[in-house]
């Protein structure tokens, strides 16, 4: 089947990932599949940036790794890789730059939030982030980058860099991505407040066993105004009735809705309800998981042989960006 262009995406090695990531990113990047070709870089120089020690890096980047697989990414049709197993992403990325304002770079929100972040550790490659990025996108000719909301200013600069780049050479040689707005799914960690994140620890871990996951379920702040299981509550300032609208069958939700309002269920049955359903959800990619773990060296396999067809492409771009800048 011919599929409708390619798709690039990337993100972090973050280890484990948990329900705000799959809900967020891995699920939609399954479901591309279907249609695209699909391009998947697990980005360990952009974590440079920002991390003080490489010594987690090699682990998380296979936990990660492993968890998509378990959720779906198939090696076979997409490529499944990382992002410095392909080192001309480096050259790429230098040229680049040469071609984008730095002052646009600091300008970035993304930039300034994290000088706000890390005041004491503002390097350069942190400036460079978005040109980095653009190299992976340019670099597989990809045509589709699916992305949340706080990373589509990167895209529309990856396509002004573009278009810096082909104009200054008079090439066609780069493709100017576009934008896939993902979904808009912002989960909210247990704490019922913020962005759900394993740095914030009010994350629900897709790997963490069924009693595990009840456990943290449990934790879930509920509609703070509802004290005792008597008092009415209100599900649309309940984070667990949102997750419920997610997760669980239409009946069970109008049931919450209605019998929640007139306290005729309690947190912790509406809670219980829910791990329940999400452990269900959550089954197959568990045992996908532990038949994966299993199988020693897969997962390095599956990185390797994705690295080694990534590098095939990026190697094809970087002939013909040479040539079009005309290096001697
Ligand atoms: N900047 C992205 C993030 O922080 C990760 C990333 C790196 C990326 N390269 C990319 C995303 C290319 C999409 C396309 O989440």
């Amino acid at each position: 089947m011919t599929k409708k262009g390619r798709v690039f995406s990337g993100a972090r090695p973050t280890g484990r990932q948990h329900l705000g990531n799959y809900l967020g990113a891995i699920r939609n990047y399954v479901a591309l599949q279907a249609e695209y070709d699909c391009v998947y870089c697990i980005v360990d120089v952009h974590a440079l940036t920002t991390v003080e020690t490489t010594q987690d890096l090699k682990l998380n980047t296979f936990e990660m790794a492993l968890d998509w697989l378990a959720a779906g990414i198939r090696p076979d049709e997409s490529i499944l890789f990382v992002q410095s197993h392909v080192p001309e992403v480096m050259e790429l990325h230098t040229y680049l730059s040469m071609v984008t304002q730095l002052g646009k770079l600091t300008d970035l929100p993304t930039f300034k939030e994290k000088i706000r972040q890390q005041p004491e550790n503002i390097n350069y490659g942190l400036v460079g982030y978005p040109v980095l990025m653009t190299a992976d996108i340019v670099l597989y000719k990809s045509d589709v980058v699916p992305v949340g909301i706080d990373q589509a200013p990167h895209i529309e600069f990856a396509r002004e860099i573009v278009r810096s780049f082909n104009y200054r050479y008079d090439t066609k040689a780069l493709i100017e991505p576009q934008v896939k707005h993902t979904e808009v799914l912002k989960v909210i960690g247990i704490d019922g407040k913020d962005k759900m994140s394993k740095s914030l620890n009010n994350h629900i871990e897709l790997a963490s066993t069924p009693e595990e996951t009840i456990k943290r379920v449990r934790e879930m702040v509920t509609d703070p105004a509802r004290q005792r299981r008597t008092d009415p509550g209100n599900p649309d300032v309940c984070n667990v009735f949102t997750m419920h609208k997610i997760m669980s069958p239409q009946v069970e939700v109008d049931m919450i809705n209605t019998e929640c309002r007139i306290a005729g269920i309690g947190c912790v049955d509406c809670k219980l309800r829910f791990a329940t359903n999400l452990n269900k959800h959550l089954e197959p990619f568990r045992a996908k998981r532990a038949e994966l773990v299993s199988q020693e060296s897969y997962v390095q396999d599956v990185l390797h042989d994705g690295g080694q067809r990534a590098r095939a492409i990026a190697q094809k771009t970087m002939i013909e960006v040479r040539e079009a800048m005309q290096l001697p």
